[in-house]
């Protein structure tokens, strides 16, 4: 079994080559990464002498260069999760997002549909659904739930998905989409919410929170997603979408607050900011589904999930200031010019 993994650089995507990896020794896992300002290839570095795993710099946007890497590789499955991931960046240039999570996902779909593949599986986020009111709990996001998207990062996901959806239907590809809810833990790039407040607070930084900090998000522990990818990739219906969450809602103050105790800092780091343009008030998900037909299940709690992630930032502090420094930039170019 050989998976092409695309955005393996990033945050999840090198959550799961590690997860695939250590269950499932025998496959080849090739990573495709354009190593935007996001990928880091001093995470991936543990993994460059494994025989069973190759790294291509490569943009999913270039047709010819992908269509290369299928040629060489003949991928069994891909899996797609390189994607221009930041709202706030999307809201300041949404030309890239477009590019790469709309027209890269199609060039892909399109080298799949070439070389024939038994699986492609997208990436996707719940964001695609847009928000819920803050004021009625009992609603969800399930799978039948209309795409309605807020921001140009959510809509180039969307826009994405329904492309999935036109290829399984009109050429047969056999696709999976899973929409997942907010990830966080290890190699989660210090921008996003959760390593941001850590690094900054380790710091004795002001901690910038939009708006009240009223807005929900529910977390998942990253190895979880990991986890539930793996399960579709093995027992997924092709054509079908499967909603990935942990009932885990909780308010970006919360979060924020729970970041401060478990560090041993003051609640008066906290500075409250412009809030985000068009921000999403809440997202749950109802992960049923997974649950009912693939036998997924979360199995990290967020208590545990939280304080794991802590320690792993307090652990890798040069990963994390490597990034703030702009030094991973040049081991990015020396780590790849070794092997691409
Ligand atoms: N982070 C979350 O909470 C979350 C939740 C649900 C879904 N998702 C989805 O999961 C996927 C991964 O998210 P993440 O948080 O790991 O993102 P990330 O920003 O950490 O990583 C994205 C990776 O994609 C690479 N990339 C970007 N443009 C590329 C291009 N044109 N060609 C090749 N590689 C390119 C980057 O170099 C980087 O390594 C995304 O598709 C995102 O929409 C993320």
């Amino acid at each position: 079994m050989k998976i092409l993994i695309t955005g393996g650089a990033g945050f999840i995507g090198s959550n799961f080559i590690f997860y695939e990896r250590k269950m499932h020794p025998t496959y080849e896992l090739v990573c495709v990464d354009k190593l935007t300002y996001a990928g880091s290839m001093e995470t991936l570095e543990s993994l460059l002498g494994d025989s069973k795993f190759r790294f291509c710099r490569a943009d999913i946007t270039d047709r010819q260069e992908i269509e290369k890497i299928f040629t060489t590789e003949s991928p069994d499955v891909v899996v797609n999760f390189a994607a221009e991931s930041h709202v706030d960046r999307s809201i300041e240039n949404p030309s890239v997002f477009l590019e790469t999570n709309t027209i890269g996902t199609q060039v892909l779909l399109d080298a799949c549909c070439r070389h024939g593949v038994r699986r492609f599986h997208q990436v996707s986020t719940d964001e695609v659904y847009g928000d819920l009111p803050l004021d009625r709990p009992e609603l969800m996001f399930t799978e039948q739930t209309p795409l309605h998207t807020s921001s140009p990062y959510s809509a180039s996901k969307a826009a994405a998905d329904l492309l999935c959806n036109a290829y399984y239907r009109t050429y047969k590809l056999p696709v999976t989409i899973s929409r997942c809810s907010n990830n966080y833990g290890p190699y989660q790039f210090p921008e996003k919410l959760i390593p941001l407040m850590i690094s900054r607070a380790l710091k004795d930084q002001p901690l910038p929170v939009y708006g009240q900090g009223l807005n929900v998000r529910d977390w998942l522990y990253v190895e979880d997603h990991c986890a539930a990818i793996d399960r579709i990739l093995e027992a997924g219906e092709p054509g079908r979408v499967y909603n990935v969450g942990g009932h885990n809602e909780m308010r970006n103050i919360d979060i924020v607050k729970r970041i401060l105790e478990v560090l041993g800092k003051p609640e008066n780091l906290i500075t409250y900011v412009e809030d985000r343009k068009g921000h999403d008030r809440r997202y749950a998900i109802d992960p049923t589904r997974i649950h009912k037909e693939l036998g997924w299940l979360p199995s990290v709690r967020f208590e545990d999930g939280i304080r794991g992630t802590v320690r792993w930032y307090l652990d890798h502090r040069a990963w994390w200031e490597h990034i703030e420094s702009g030094a991973y930039q040049q081991m990015n170019e020396r780590l790849s010019a070794a092997v691409c």
